[in-house]
C-alpha cells in the first residue's frame, strides 16, 4: 500500500504531474484569453498601401446595431462608399459604447484614414477626441444623431434628421386626430417610450412633443421611460407601464422597434388598438414592418425618420474632394405616414 500512495505522490508533484497539470492549465488559459478578446472592440484596418490604390480611405464609426433603422442606416453607408465608387470602408459597430466609439476614431486617426463618419451614440463628450482628429487634419462627417461640442470646427458637416421637428409633427398629428374624433376636450393620459438618453433622436423628438403638449392643459404625460431603442426592453417596460397605468390613452414610441416590443406587451394584455381602441400609437421611423402595421390601423401614425444617408455622404466627400465647399447641416427629407397614405409607399421600402 505504501507504494502506491508513493506514487500518487510523486504523480501530483513530481514531473509527470507538472506536466498533466500543465496539459490542463494552459488550454483554459489560453481559451480564457480568446473569451476576454471576445469582449474587446477590435477595430478594422485599413489595408496595406498596395491594396489602395487610389482609393479614399474612410472610417466609420456606427454607434450599433439596436433597430432596424440603423441596419438600413448601415447598409445606405456601405453601399454608396463601395471600392467601384472609390473607397474603401473600414467599419466598426460600437455596440451601444461611446468609449467604443472613441477608441475606433482614435484608431482611424493614427491610421492616417482620409475621411472619418460617424453615428455618435450621444451628444456629449467628443471635444477631446475630435480636437485630436482636427490636429491630424482628417475631416469628420457627423451622421444621423448630431454632436454637442464647444466649437463646432470640430467636424465638418453634419447629415441628419430634425428630431425636434419629428416631435412636433407627432404632437400635432395626435392634435388633429382629437379633434375629429371630438376628443380634443378629454382628459388624455399619454406614456413617453424614449430612445437612448442623451441622443439627438431622444432630445429631439421629446423636446418637439413636449412644445405642443404643453399648449393643452388636458395631456397629462404620466410617465416617461427609456427602453434604449430595442424591442425586448420596450416589451418588458410596457408591462410595467400597464401595471402602473391602465388609464393610458396614447403610447409615444421613439422608434419602431420599442413600438413593435410594446404593441406585444398591449396584446398580452387584451389592449385593443386601431380604430376605435383603448390605446393611441404614435410611432417614428417608419420602417417597412411598422408600416405594415399602419396600414392594418395597430399603429395610427409613423414619423418618418430616414436612414438612407449614404448618398449625402458621397456626394460631400466628393465635393471635398474636388475642393468644394460644403454646408454645416444637410436635413434629409421627411414624411408622415398615417392609414391613409402607407400603402402607397409600402412596396418601394427596402429596410
Ligand atoms: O438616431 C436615429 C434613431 O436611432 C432611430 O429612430 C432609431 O430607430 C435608431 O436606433
Amino acid at each position: 500500500m505504501k507504494w502506491v500512495a508513493k506514487t500518487i505522490k510523486e504523480i501530483l508533484f513530481g514531473h509527470v504531474g507538472a506536466c498533466i497539470m500543465l496539459l490542463c492549465i494552459v488550454p483554459v488559459l489560453f481559451i480564457g484569453h480568446r473569451l476576454y478578446r471576445g469582449f474587446e472592440i477590435q477595430v478594422e484596418q485599413r489595408p496595406a498601401e498596395s491594396e489602395e490604390e487610389d482609393l479614399i480611405v474612410v472610417g466609420f464609426s456606427q454607434l450599433g446595431s439596436e433597430s432596424g433603422w440603423r441596419t438600413a442606416h448601415t447598409a445606405s453607408i456601405q453601399q454608396a462608399l463601395t471600392k467601384d465608387a472609390g473607397y474603401f470602408l473600414v467599419f466598426n459597430n460600437a455596440r451601444q459604447i461611446q468609449e467604443n466609439q472613441i477608441k475606433a476614431i482614435r484608431s482611424f486617426i493614427s491610421q492616417r484614414v482620409d475621411y472619418i463618419v460617424f453615428a455618435p451614440v450621444i451628444e456629449d463628450g467628443w471635444d477631446t477626441v475630435l480636437q485630436e482628429a482636427k490636429e491630424a487634419g482628417i475631416p469628420v462627417i457627423v451622421t444621423d444623431r448630431m454632436v454637442n461640442v464647444q466649437d463646432d470646427s470640430l467636424y465638418t458637416t453634419w447629415i441628419g434628421m430634425d428630431a425636434r421637428e419629428e416631435g412636433k409633427k407627432a404632437g400635432r398629428w395626435l392634435e388633429e386626430y382629437l379633434e375629429q374624433e371630438r376628443r380634443q376636450s378629454e382628459e388624455i393620459n399619454i406614456i413617453v417610450l424614449k430612445g437612448t438618453i442623451g441622443s439627438t433622436a431622444e432630445i429631439g423628438r421629446t423636446k418637439g412633443f413636449g412644445e405642443i403638449a404643453v399648449q393643452h392643459e388636458n395631456w397629462h404625460i404620466l410617465d416617461s421611460v427609456t427602453a434604449e431603442f430595442t424591442a425586448n426592453k420596450a416589451k418588458e417596460v410596457m408591462r410595467k407601464m400597464l401595471r402602473h397605468y391602465p388609464e393610458m390613452d396614447v403610447l409615444i414610441s421613439q422608434n419602431d422597434d420599442m413600438t413593435m416590443g410594446a404593441i406585444e406587451a398591449m396584446q398580452e394584455a387584451g389592449i385593443r388598438l386601431g380604430e376605435g381602441g383603448d390605446v393611441i400609437v404614435i410611432s417614428f421611423d417608419a420602417t417597412r414592418d411598422a408600416l405594415e402595421l399602419v396600414k392594418e390601423g395597430r399603429i395610427n401614425v409613423d414619423v418618418e425618420c430616414n436612414p438612407v444617408q449614404g448618398a449625402y455622404v458621397d456626394e460631400i466627400i466628393q465635393k471635398l474632394e474636388n475642393g468644394e465647399s460644403v454646408e454645416k447641416r444637410y436635413v434629409v427629407e421627411e414624411r408622415v405616414f398615417t392609414k391613409e397614405n402607407a400603402a402607397e409607399f409600402l412596396n418601394d421600402r427596402t429596410y
